[in-house]
């Protein structure tokens, strides 16, 4: 590694660099918690301030006692609420951002206090409220402030549906202040944001951000139209008056029963769990599910069951030392939109994308992400040059959230959609009027689409022909050796050697494996052994079944599902070539839409020609109807979801369909079963709401085999 990757201290004068972070610290919590969008990630505030920590753990000379390390949140400006101190403090947590870290935690609070039974719950990514209740009844609801003192929002808090306005039970204290989050849920922000965008209106950025507007708004009536909700994970003072304190209340989760016997709403994910092993199993496992909660959450937090051992170990100024927040890796991060480019897909769509200063998230590096069409771009507001917020959650694909607007300097540049292909030069048009996407219109010789249907070809869902990828399909287009799509199954050793990217330019330098087998090296001029494997893959590709030739084809709206009904029903292409709109609009999952496609897509002569030389070079062209199989599921509607042993996501429809069955994607009322396989997500608890019966594997593998009889 070169000596400049290292990562040392900067050689930086520690007194003015503390100066420094103190107040981009203070700067930026000023923006968080106050009205002001704040302009840098929750990530990048953490390194700040794990830094500014990092530096007074070495200098503790540099110390303030109004230091950020030493006070929680942010001093408020006037806000229009009425300040309220808090009876007891509410602190903040420190965090842990490797499971390491929280190892080494549970090592320091475990040695002086022995003992590790250890609470572990989600971390909401709401609003901390401070709720009090005198003699059982809600008389104040305040936000976290300074942790001494916060807002008065009380009116806004008694307008959360689920939140007590009485405690309920035997054991009602004469004051206690109750500690919990206020969230908006991930359901009902991304309605409040299609509502606003349908009105015109700036969409919110996360719930979060929407739960603290929320809570603040000046009129209560304006919250209640907010579906805000709390989860209660805290006790702040506490006075029993002349009621017999509640047994339970001597652990951190006996508290959480208390306060679900007085009726208040409390994480159904809490566990008490002791030694590291299961809280690494808990903690790797929440991240896993992070987005099948209804509200954000963005960690872990850990807290000492015991509580007289949190007693024990007490608090800083700002935190508990019997609790820390374990932080997943950030899912929303910062970067640069360097430019704005448009790529043309095989349909010819032309889809504009960002290229962005490469930059970690949610443990992937990403360089580009879709902006989907110039609407889309209009509507995120992002210019060239622009800080922009960059969200990967989950599995979900990357996405530009929108431009840091109070980060611009003015040397930002706005971005027009070309009016002709870059590929071949030809004037984009939208297909039909009021289409969003701009396309194309040159499918024959455009090369840019040319490439992508012939990779197309190639992937996992059409002919699953390795090799053939785009770069593959580029150098074959780009060197002539093929001018499009017809003539790929004709390819032989010496068209493929035509190709730059197929011969290889030195002699080839053999693995010992190779070697022992007592290969020899091939030498320049000759075709690559990748070259080889396509040729190979191509003549397997041509055994492929009749509904993976059909979307092979790109026809528009013909993916894999219209494809097997339409194989299923027709059983060879010459007959789906011969149908008319009517017969190919009745098959059941077709459509008029589909159908038209199909009879259009097969007027065009050049079109006809890929499918004639296909022919000609053998590839299958029609299924044989396996009459050994009988029709068990004819008429009925499966789904299947999560991941069963024995089928693949492919084979589980093949074998709904050749059975006569449909195999739908989404559960409705008119679903029959639902299979349900492992790690299964939101459909299984939408067949339970709707009451659609759920089957096992075993239980599917009878339906397939019998049909609804053989489940009686
Ligand atoms: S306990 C004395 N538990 O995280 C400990 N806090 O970063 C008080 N938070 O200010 C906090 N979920 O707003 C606790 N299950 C949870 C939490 C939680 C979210 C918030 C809370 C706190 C912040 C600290």
């Amino acid at each position: 590694m070169s000596e400049t990757n290292e990562s040392r201290p900067a050689q930086v004068d520690p007194r003015a660099r503390h100066q420094d972070l103190v107040q981009q610290v203070e700067e930026h919590r000023a923006r968080y918690y106050g009205d002001d969008a704040p302009t840098i990630s929750d990530a990048e505030y953490d390194a700040l301030e794990r830094e500014l920590k990092d530096l007074e753990a070495g200098h503790p000379e540099l110390i303030e006692p109004d230091s950020p390390t030493q006070v929680v949140g942010a001093a408020r400006g006037d806000t229009g609420f009425a300040s309220v101190r808090h009876r007891e403090r509410m602190m903040s947590l420190d965090n842990a951002f490797s499971l390491a870290e929280v190892e080494s935690w549970l090592t320091r609070i475990g040695k002086e206090a022995g003992d590790r039974r250890i609470v572990c719950e989600p971390k909401i990514d709401g609003l901390s409220i401070s709720l009090t209740y005198v003699d059982g009844e809600l008389t104040q609801g305040v936000t976290r402030g300074d942790g001494t003192t916060g807002e008065d929002v009380t009116a806004n808090v008694r307008t959360i549906a689920g939140l007590p306005h009485s405690l309920a039970g035997d054991h009602v204290p004469a004051l206690v202040e109750v500690r919990g989050e206020v969230y908006l849920p991930v359901e009902a922000f991304q309605q409040l944001n299609d509502r606003l965008r349908d009105e015109g209106k700036d969409p919110y950025a996360n719930p979060r951000n929407t739960a603290a507007g929320s809570l603040r708004q000046k009129d209560p009536q304006v919250t209640a139209t907010r579906p805000l909700a709390l989860t209660a994970y805290a006790l702040g003072a506490l006075e029993w008056g002349g009621t017999e304190p509640h047994p339970s209340i001597g652990s951190q989760s006996g508290i959480y029963d208390v306060l679900a016997q007085w009726g208040m709403p409390v994480s159904e994910f809490a566990r008490v769990l002791d030694g590291i092993g299961p809280i690494e199993d808990y903690l790797v496992d929440l991240e896993k599910r992070r987005h099948d909660m209804v509200h954000e959450i963005d960690g872990a937090v850990l807290k000492v069951d015991d509580r007289s051992v949190q007693a024990e170990l007490g608090s800083t100024s700002r935190a508990p030392r019997w609790a820390i927040a374990y932080k997943f890796p950030p899912e929303e991060v910062h970067t640069t939109l360097e430019d704005i480019r448009v790529d043309v897909g095989r349909t010819g769509r032309v889809t504009p994308y960002g290229v962005m200063t490469p930059v970690t998230v949610a443990g992937s590096t990403v360089t580009y992400a879709t902006l989907h069409n110039q609407h889309e771009v209009k509507r995120k507001g992002v210019l060239i040059g622009d800080t922009v917020v960059l969200r990967k959650a989950g599995d979900v694909i990357p996405e530009i959230v929108g431009p840091v607007a109070a980060a611009r300097t003015g040397k930002e540049r706005e971005w027009s959609m070309p009016t002709h292909c870059p590929s071949c030069g030809t004037a984009l048009a939208e297909q039909k009027e009021g289409d969003k996407d701009l396309r194309c219109p040159n499918s024959q010789s455009c090369p840019a689409q040319i490439i992508d249907r012939i990779a197309f070809i190639g992937s996992r869902g059409a002919l699953d022909v390795e090799v053939l990828g785009e770069k593959a399909a580029a150098a074959m287009v780009e060197s002539g050796v093929l001018v499009n799509e017809a003539g790929l199954f004709d390819l032989g050793a010496q068209d493929v050697a035509l190709a730059d990217l197929f011969t290889l330019k030195a002699t080839e330098s053999l693995t010992k494996a190779q070697r022992d087998a007592g290969e020899t090296p091939r030498q320049p001029g000759d075709l690559t052994r990748n070259a080889s494997k396509l040729l190979e893959e191509l003549e397997k590709a041509k055994k492929q079944p009749l509904w993976r030739v059909l979307v092979s084809l790109s026809i528009r709206h013909v993916g894999p599902t219209a494809s097997r009904a339409l194989a299923t029903a027709f059983e060879s292409m010459d007959a789906i070539r011969a149908a008319s709109e009517e017969e190919l609009a009745a098959v059941e999952g077709v459509g008029p839409v589909i159908a038209e496609s199909v009879r259009s897509w097969f007027a065009v002569d050049w079109h006809v020609e890929i499918v004639e030389r296909w022919a000609a070079a053998g590839v299958r062209m029609a299924d044989e109807r396996d009459e050994a199989v009988e029709r068990t599921l004819e008429g009925l509607t499966v789904v299947a979801t999560g991941s069963l042993e024995r089928f693949t996501r492919d084979s589980v429809k093949e074998a709904i369909i050749t059975r006569g069955g449909k195999a739908a994607s989404s559960v409705s009322k008119n679903t029959d079963y639902v299979v349900v396989g492992a790690n299964a997500g939101s459909k299984a608890a939408k067949a339970e709401q709707l009451g659609v019966p759920t089957l096992d594997e075993a239980q599917f593998e009878r339906l397939l085999e019998g049909g609804p009889q053989a489940l009686a």
